[in-house]
């Protein structure tokens, strides 16, 4: 079975083929271009996405070697994201599944990051505690099967992936952030500043908004313009360590609470190594099997959209052509 995703989201552009147990292709393609406004800018999004998205499928079939006439099944992202960007990839993918008579499948993208670890040849095992880590969202869930997925823990405010890329621009190391925070707290040789990590009232919530104005506060009260490139290093290194004990504590709180196979981490923010080591630490001392999807799985790409559609479909959940994007999701992880 021949199986296309299609994610247009927000600044990729992605086509991937699979089958049920193989990826033919898995092409993305990056709107480099915002990094010169700080920031997605929508509008420029959505005509990228149009100009690239035929082009990029007819590459994605080339190198899957295969036609049209192989297609077996069609997925899109239908939410969240930026409404203009969603509607050219969903709109391609149910133009094609109606020109070639093949069920179309929406996708939540949240849900692609979540099942991305089923891409890896160590697969998680129902039920799995992931902590789902991106631009937009954090958040803690209990997967007990395809269909039955359980939010235990979500941000009170800024998302993980954003507060990285936030900290990122107070450094002057450009959008997005999280890889430049990476490389510059792993340059790191000094004694790290103890920033704050959030304690909530619900133990498995986070909040990312006071450790990016403590961040603030120690720049502007320390540095009066330019901030030598050492300092950079041990900011960026204090303030990684910070965030990722904030998403760890949490994990090992939800992980004595709940009885699960396996584990996993998930969202361009997994891409982090150091969330990476800490979250091997955790599997290790608890014997459990760790997930981490690869680095091309981690950011947004269309094989976790066409697996998690592949999935549905194979649930036998049927859906309209007519069916929508949406922009946000309901309780923050489900679309309507
Ligand atoms: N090595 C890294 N360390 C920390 N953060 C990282 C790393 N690599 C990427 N990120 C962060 O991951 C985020 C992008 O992830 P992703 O593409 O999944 O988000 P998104 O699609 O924009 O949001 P969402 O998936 O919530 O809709 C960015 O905030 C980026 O800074
Ligand atoms: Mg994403």
């Amino acid at each position: 079975m021949n199986i296309v995703g299609i994610e247009s989201s927000c600044d990729e552009t992605s086509v991937a083929v699979i089958t049920e147990n193989k990826i033919k292709s898995n092409l993305i393609s990056s709107q480099e271009f915002h990094t010169n406004f700080g920031g997605v800018v929508p509008e420029l999004s959505s005509r990228a996405h149009l100009q690239t998205i035929l082009p990029l499928f007819k590459k994605a079939l080339n190198k899957a070697e295969i036609g049209l006439k192989d297609i077996n099944l069609i997925c899109a992202t239908a939410g969240p994201g930026l409404i203009g960007a969603l509607l050219v990839g969903l709109n391609f993918a149910k133009g094609l599944s109606l020109s070639l008579k093949v069920p179309f499948v929406p996708v939540n993208h949240i849900e692609g990051h979540l099942f991305s670890g089923f891409l890896m040849p160590e697969k998680p095992e129902f039920p799995f505690l992931s902590l789902l880590v991106s631009g937009g969202h954090t958040l803690l869930l209990l997967v007990k099967s395809d269909t039955e997925i359980i939010k235990i823990g979500s941000t009170i405010d800024d998302a993980a992936g954003e507060a990285f890329d936030k900290v990122s621009k107070m450094l002057g190391l450009g959008y997005p952030g999280g890889q430049k925070i990476q490389e510059y707290a792993e340059r790191n040789a000094e004694e790290i500043v103890k920033f704050p990590v959030a304690k909530l009232k619900s133990e498995l919530d986070f909040s990312f908004s006071g450790l990016k104005t403590s961040v603030l506060r120690f720049i502007q009260e320390n540095y009066n313009g330019e901030i030598p490139e050492k300092d950079k290093c041990l900011i960026a290194d204090s303030f990684q360590k910070a965030a990722v004990k904030a998403l760890t504590s949490n994990f090992i709180k939800a992980l004595n609470n709940y009885k699960v196979k396996s584990i996993s981490i998930a969202g361009g923010v997994a891409a982090n190594k150091h969330l990476q080591s800490e979250m091997k630490m955790i599997a290790d001392k608890s014997k459990i099997k760790l997930v981490v999807p690869e680095l091309s799985f981690c950011g947004d790409n269309a094989a976790m959209i066409a697996y998690r559609g592949f999935r549905l479909f194979e649930n036998r959940i049927i859906y309209p052509l007519d069916y929508n994007a949406f922009p946000k999701l309901k309780n923050n992880f489900q679309l309507p």
